[in-house]
């Protein structure tokens, strides 16, 4: 139990977060042989925008938005957020010299860690739902529908409400330091 929850789960959620890094420092590498440093500054706001994109997942799932598939939605909260975050680190490189945006970025990693942590506890509760998915496909419903039934009974279990629970107000610090971030570059700026 302990062996598979380690190589199915942990290894792999360690690895994309690894991942994280190692695509910032390629990046990286990359515009600083091609001399394009500068690039890195604007991936910031990129990177933000794909992270803000990722949230199109909050919108279809509190049915502000009424079309597309959750399901697809939070694959694409996901991946955008993850690729965001890369960018956003190529943008803060490792300069620490200020302390505001520094404890933004290690915000924004701490809520990719847990965005991790919800990817597989979702797959956990998925995996045990997975039963009654036998039930309602064998009374005759459509797959799509049977996905979607899945998917809003897993994010309802007991797991996944106390992960929110920390998940939501992580966010929120991080959206705070970015917000407070973004304000003082802005007034800062030489217009
Ligand atoms: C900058 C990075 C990220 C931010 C700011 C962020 C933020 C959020 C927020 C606010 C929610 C709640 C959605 C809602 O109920 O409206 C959420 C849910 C979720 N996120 Fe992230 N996230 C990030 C990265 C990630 C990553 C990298 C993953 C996984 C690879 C991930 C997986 C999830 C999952 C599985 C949910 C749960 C879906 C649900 O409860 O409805 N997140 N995220």
């Amino acid at each position: 139990m302990a062996f598979r929850f380690t190589v199915g789960r942990v290894i792999p959620s360690g690895l994309i977060f690894l991942a994280l890094f190692a695509a910032a420092i390629a990046v990286d590498g990359l515009l600083h042989l091609l001399g394009l440093v500068r690039v890195g500054r604007y991936l910031g706001v990129v990177g933000t925008l794909f992270i803000l994109a990722s949230f199109l997942y909050s919108l279809r799932k509190r049915r502000i938005l009424e079309r597309g598939s959750p399901k697809r939605l939070l694959q694409s909260h996901e991946l955008l957020a993850w690729l965001g975050a890369s960018m956003v680190l190529v943008h803060g490189g490792i300069h620490l010299n200020a302390f505001v945006p520094w404890l933004a970025l290690v915000a924004m990693m701490v809520v990719v860690a847990s965005g991790l942590t919800g990817k597989y506890l979702l797959q956990e509760a998925r995996e045990s739902l997975r039963e009654r998915g036998e039930e309602l496909r064998a009374s005759g419903l459509q797959p799509v529908d049977v996905e979607r039934e899945l998917l809003r009974l897993s994010l309802m279990v007991d797991a996944m409400k106390k992960w929110r629970s920390v998940h939501m107000p992580l966010t929120m610090v991080f959206a705070g330091l970015a917000g407070i971030h973004l304000l003082a570059t802005l007034l800062l700026w030489r217009w």
